[in-house]
């Protein structure tokens, strides 16, 4: 019931802003499957690890596989374009 909930609540989001619908989306996915191992911290501390997009990408791919959440490329996009936009800010290449 609580997924569903969360299923309707983010097709809400994603209809009613378009423009800010994969950043909704991403967040939601961060939120439901990224915080086994580490909390929204790890994305802002001062010794990353990541410095540049590419590494963000892979990154996000490499913790995906580790959660074991399954998503499609296009959720893992949609993670790698909130993390960026919220935190990290690297350009695109
Ligand atoms: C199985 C445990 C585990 C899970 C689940 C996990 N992570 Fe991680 N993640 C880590 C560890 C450990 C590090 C730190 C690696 C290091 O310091 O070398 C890390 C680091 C990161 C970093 C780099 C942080 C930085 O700036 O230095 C990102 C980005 C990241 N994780 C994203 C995610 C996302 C997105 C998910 C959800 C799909 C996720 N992680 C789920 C273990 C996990």
């Amino acid at each position: 019931m609580k997924k569903l909930l969360s299923i309707l609540f983010i097709t809400y989001i994603v209809i009613a802003q378009p423009g800010y619908a994969d950043i909704a989306t991403g967040q939601a996915l961060v939120d439901q499957a990224c915080q086994q191992c580490h909390d929204n911290g790890m994305y802002s501390r001062s010794n990353s690890i990541v410095q540049s997009y590419p590494e963000l990408q892979a990154r996000v791919e490499f913790c995906e596989n580790a959660s074991k959440a399954h998503w499609s490329d296009a959720q893992i996009n949609q993670v790698i374009e909130y993390l960026n936009d919220t935190y990290y800010k690297f350009p695109k290449p």
